[in-house]
């Protein structure tokens, strides 16, 4: 019996390993969800860059957040695939999506920090629900430490958020992201509601994360501004799918005309009139 079982899981590690991607670490297969009678993902396709910032963006209600809750395993398809490094997390049961987790960080709109606990409170939070039988809690204080200097936040160990700046606190949300060094960190339209100035700084944030830690970013936006500040690769999801994805560069070549309109209107990018040859 117990030969069965490990036969399995050799065969999944095995099917995992052939479908693993060098260059996409997310790959996203024919999503498909509906919320009672409303269609809200119909038929997602995408391919999340290994190591690169990833920006999605679409008008708001266009389901960027479901799709995002859907890669980090929170919501399950009616139909399709999400494979991560190869391996489906669809039919995953939570068990399996918890070992698959340990490789996401995730920072939220309003990156809620605990605010009735310190800055190292709130960073050594994940480290305690995971590595408390591994650690003692002077290593794990050590780690927190190390991360708020690497982000530049000195001496704050013992300062409540109510005491910091808004940028400063969007920094404590990133260091408890990244205390669990994870391969992918996951942002939800981390700049809504920031005025140009911090947006400029978050912006700089990410892309400060991903060149350090060499981590794969997917960012929800839309702000086109920031987007195309900062993406490798832009995925514009509209009417339930991916309509375009790609570098900024080619992207702007011939964006069609949903992209097309929420460029002009943003006021973000010149292009030539749609149509029209030179
Ligand atoms: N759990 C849910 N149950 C029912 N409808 C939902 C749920 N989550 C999101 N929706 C609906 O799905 C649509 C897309 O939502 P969302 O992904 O949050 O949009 P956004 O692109 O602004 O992030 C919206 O119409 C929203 O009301
Ligand atoms: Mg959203």
């Amino acid at each position: 019996m117990f030969g069965g079982r490990r036969a399995k899981a050799k065969e999944r590690a095995a099917a995992a390993a052939a479908a693993r991607s060098e260059r996409y670490q997310i790959q996203v297969r024919g999503i498909r969800k509906d919320f009672g009678e409303h269609h809200i993902l119909r038929g997602i396709d995408l391919d999340i860059e290994r190591g690169h910032i990833n920006v999605i963006v679409g008008g708001s209600g266009a389901g960027k957040s479901v799709t995002m809750k859907h890669l980090i395993g929170l919501i399950k398809p009616d139909e399709g695939q999400i494979l991560v490094d190869g391996e489906d997390i669809v039919p995953m049961d939570d068990f399996a999506l918890n070992e698959v987790r340990t490789k996401f960080g995730m920072l939220f709109q309003y990156a809620a920090l605990f605010d009735s606990m310190t800055v190292e409170e709130n960073v050594l939070f994940p480290l305690m629900e995971h590595q408390r039988r591994s650690k003692s809690l002077a290593e794990m204080k050590e780690i927190v430490t190390e991360k708020l200097h690497s982000l530049g936040l000195f001496n704050i160990e013992k300062k409540y958020p109510s005491e910091l700046s808004g940028g400063m606190r969007k920094r404590v949300g990133l260091a408890r992201a990244i205390v669990m060094e994870p391969e992918i960190l996951f942002y939800d339209e981390p700049t809504t509601g920031l005025d140009p100035i911090a947006t400029k700084n978050v912006d700089e944030m990410i892309q400060e994360i991903s060149e350090k830690f060499n981590v794969t970013s997917v960012v929800i936006s839309h702000d086109m501004a920031s987007t195309f500040r900062i993406a490798h690769r832009v995925s514009m999801l509209y009417k339930g799918q991916i309509i375009a994805t790609g570098p900024p560069k080619e992207i702007l070549k011939n964006p069609p005309d949903p992209l097309r309109e929420f460029l002009v209107t943003s006021g973000t990018v010149e292009l030539p009139p749609a149509g029209e040859d030179d």
